[in-house]
């Protein structure tokens, strides 16, 4: 089958599981972690098809996502063989999910290329003005407060910037993942230091 109608396939399988989803694993997450997948994809000489089925299928077995849209790795296999895809290509596309979704902490020794790419590609996302949206999105849907000044490690909002966010730049796989990074970064930055002035109403 050709690449660009399984790509096509793809696309409306996992567009109508995840268009609704609230949590910041939506559809336009998706469609932009394919963009910056490919981007970066791209410059590093990765395989373009294994990267781009990785990037739509990377958060369909997420377990954060409600179990009511979350599926088995089986169940991608299956579909995988279903649709046609060379067995060799399923089977990259799996392993690059499965590290993905599972927050793994595999060596990056151990990573793909592809699988290094999108996964830079997700953590773009997870950076920036949008990392920012996202994870005020992501603490609303799970009934979290936006700041508790007195709890630095807590489950506000805010705490994830220092658990997670400001970590991310120095995990980039790629050096062009990490120059995207570099801007993204500042930002949070500069978010939470403006952040604190009106917190404390000193701006
Ligand atoms: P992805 O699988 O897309 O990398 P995650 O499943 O880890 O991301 O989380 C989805 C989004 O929600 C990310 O932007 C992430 O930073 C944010 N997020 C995850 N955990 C928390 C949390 N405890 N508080 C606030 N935001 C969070
Ligand atoms: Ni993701």
């Amino acid at each position: 089958m050709e690449e660009k109608y399984i790509i096509r396939k793809i696309e409306e399988f996992v567009h109508r599981k995840l268009h609704l989803e609230g949590s910041g694993h939506d559809w336009w997450h998706i469609e932009r972690v394919r963009k910056n997948a490919l981007r970066i994809g791209e410059v590093e000489h990765a395989n373009i098809f294994v990267v781009e089925l990785a990037a739509l299928l990377h958060d369909l077995i997420d377990d954060k996502l409600p179990v009511t849209v979350r599926l088995d790795v089986n169940d991608v296999e299956c579909y995988l063989e279903e649709i046609g895809i060379e067995k060799a290509i399923a089977a990259d596309v799996i392993s690059i999910i499965n590290v993905i979704s599972f927050r793994k902490n595999t060596p990056v020794s151990q990573l793909t290329l592809e699988a290094k790419v999108v996964q830079d590609a997700d953590r773009l996302d997870a950076i920036g003005a949008i990392g920012i949206a996202r994870t005020f999105i992501y603490a609303g849907s799970k009934g979290n407060i936006l700041y508790h000044p007195e709890n630095h490690e807590g489950t506000d909002a805010i705490s994830h910037f220092y658990a997670k966010l400001l970590k991310l730049k120095d995990l980039m796989n790629t050096d062009t993942g990490r120059s995207i990074a570099e801007e993204r970064h500042q930002f949070l930055y500069q978010f939470l230091d403006q952040f604190y002035q009106e917190w404390n109403g000193e701006e």
